[in-house]
């Protein structure tokens, strides 16, 4: 049984069957083909934080492979009532097919899988977002061909997105430039050789973006750190991605965020809605990327 915890859990290998089994849903479902082999299978979708994207992607992902959903909110379960976690996944785990939790420190991720007898799969936590840098490397694949040899940019947060691109760019071969504000560095404490290899940090966000082939950013405030977000709208101020950082980068560059965005913060309107922006098909991806893993965690290769 494998679950999907962090992005360095899978193999290129691996990732590259994905991309061809996503590939091929997403054909499927744009031609309104039915394809049912979850049929009966439930998924249990644990959320300690908000989501839109990850919420809709797999609970519609799940009901178009054939199975249905069940969505658990810490308000709601006993898990806000202080059940131990280890404890919830023996429970639902004995009940549902395949699991899927959003929340706060990644060994609470990490505690569920040890004890759960169905595959897991992580919707976010403070330090990795792995479906969603699935989305995203697929997304650029569609519109660009293989990531091996170019430049990503990260602006903004050392935060769980920019950490998984880092498991990313070991993996499949790219430099990730990273431009943090001062004290919002990049966490490389659990990075191995290989991934500091693929990392450049440059103090200045220019310099960062010179000539990338995408440049990518996330919200100043990630869910859980909301006490300090008035401090770091002040502290990431030189760091939008504007009009003039998308110049900078090569001609072909792409801008990605994960969304949701806050315009005139990370990201300028112009850029968010310009022709180098994929944003929509990067959510949109979510979809059929987590619906190739879910089938591949239930079924194993086709
Ligand atoms: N990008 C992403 O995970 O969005 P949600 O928070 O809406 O799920
Ligand atoms: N870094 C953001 C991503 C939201 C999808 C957060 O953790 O809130």
């Amino acid at each position: 049984m494998k679950h999907f915890l962090q992005f360095s859990d899978f193999t290129v290998e691996e990732y590259a069957y994905l991309f061809a089994r996503a590939h091929h849903l997403k054909t499927l479902f744009k031609a309104y083909t039915i394809y049912h082999p979850l049929k009966d299978r439930m998924l249990a979708m644990v959320f300690e934080k908000h989501s839109t994207r990850t919420r809709v992607s797999f609970e519609a992902g799940i009901h178009q492979l054939g199975g249905s959903a069940i969505n658990l909110t810490t308000g709601e379960t006993q898990l806000g009532r202080g059940e131990p976690i280890e404890d919830v996944a023996r429970v639902v785990s004995r009940m549902v097919d395949i699991v899927m939790i959003r929340t706060f420190d990644q060994s609470i991720i990490e505690r569920f899988s040890v004890h759960s007898r169905v595959p897991v799969i992580n919707g976010l936590t403070n330090q990795y977002h792995p479906c969603q840098i699935l989305a995203d490397i697929f997304t650029f694949v569609e519109h660009r061909g293989s990531l091996n040899g170019k430049v990503v940019a990260w602006i903004g947060d050392g935060n769980n997105m920019c950490a998984t691109w880092l498991q990313a760019a070991a993996l499949f071969g790219f430099q990730l430039r990273v431009s943090t504000p001062p004290g919002y560095a990049l966490d490389t404490r659990l990075a191995t050789s290989e991934e500091l290899a693929h990392l450049s940090i440059l103090a200045d966000p220019m310099e960062a973006v010179k000539g990338a082939h995408l440049v990518t950013t996330d919200v100043w405030t990630s869910m859980g750190y909301e006490a300090e977000s008035e401090v770091r709208r002040a502290d990431f101020a030189d760091y939008q991605v504007d009009e003039e950082m998308m110049a900078a980068a090569h001609p072909e560059a792409l801008f990605m965020h994960c969304l949701p965005a806050h315009r005139g913060e990370e990201v300028s309107e112009g850029v968010l809605e310009g022709p180098q922006s994929v944003v929509w098909d990067e959510a949109e991806n979510r979809l059929h990327v987590q619906k190739a893993l879910m089938e591949y965690l239930l079924l194993g290769r086709l």
